[in-house]
């Protein structure tokens, strides 16, 4: 059995900064990500995620450190490049068309990036367009009786599912999911994690990010904890147990 470890990290952050004014948000990070692993993201308000999570995909520019995909030091001018390179990202808020059916969400704003794939089903093709997304949902485990509804329609499970559904499917190395069973019940969430699982076994790295412990107890394979912008904890998910974990985020009991 090959250890990840000697595997080439998918992607590496080295001795990243970034400050905004006089705010110090993200301190000398560094860390390593490998395909086919769950990465939980923790860390209590304030303590760098967001900011660390929009420098990997390029909405931010570390003020000093590198990021490396695939062993390569890259420098994003914006998101367009992370994602260019594998790289996808749902924020918070999911960035979903509500006025648009599933399908035209999947494709949305794919037209200059997979041309390939478009020129394939054509532009004005919709229903060709809504079989491939029905595809792509499937492809990541994502069940959608019909694609030609607006997401509007749907309740708000089924939302963070297509918003998921859209990322994993475009994703080609790195997943990074910000807080995605936020808002969502004990049965939608169960839908959410088995996604992530699902994105796992297809040999994605997935950074979740997310405040419900145990949902990162449950799907994570490794945790890092922010405080303050520093990590303060990397280790594997086994050496964990809820308190533990809530004493790494809060700095108490050290
Ligand atoms: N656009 C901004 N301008 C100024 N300060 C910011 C901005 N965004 C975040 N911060 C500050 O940077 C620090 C890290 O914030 P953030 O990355 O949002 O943390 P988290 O996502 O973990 O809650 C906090 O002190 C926050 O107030
Ligand atoms: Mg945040």
């Amino acid at each position: 059995m090959t250890t990840v470890e000697a595997q080439q990290p998918v992607l590496e952050l080295r001795n990243i900064n970034l400050s905004y004014g006089s705010v110090v948000a993200l301190d000398d990070v560094s860390f390593k990500a490998y395909a086919g692993e769950v990465i939980g993201l923790v860390g209590d308000n304030g303590a760098g995620k967001s900011s660390l999570i929009k420098t990997i995909s390029g909405v931010n520019a570390p003020d000093g450190g590198e990021i490396l995909v695939d062993g390569v030091v890259r420098h994003w001018r914006s998101p367009h490049d992370s994602m260019a390179a594998g790289i996808e990202t749902l924020y918070q808020d999911s960035g979903l068309a509500p006025d648009l059916t599933i399908g035209s969400n999947v494709f949305l704003g794919r037209e200059t990036r997979r041309r390939g794939v478009l020129g394939r089903l054509g532009f004005l093709d919709q229903r060709a367009m809504e079989r491939g997304a029905l595809e792509q949902l499937r492809r990541v485990g994502i069940t959608i009786p019909e694609t030609n509804r607006t997401v509007a329609e749907l309740s708000g499970g089924q939302r963070q599912a297509v918003a998921i559904g859209r990322a994993i499917a475009w994703a080609r190395h790195v997943i990074i999911l910000d807080e995605p069973t936020n808002h969502l019940g004990a049965r939608q969430s169960g839908e959410v994690l088995k996604v992530i699982t699902s994105a796992r076994g297809q040999g994605l790295c997935v950074l979740f990010i997310s405040h419900t412990l145990p949902h990162v107890l449950e799907v994570c394979d490794r945790i890092i904890v922010l405080r303050l912008g520093r990590v303060v904890r990397d280790a594997p998910t086994t050496e964990f147990t809820v308190e533990s974990l809530l004493g790494a985020i809060t700095g108490l009991n050290e």
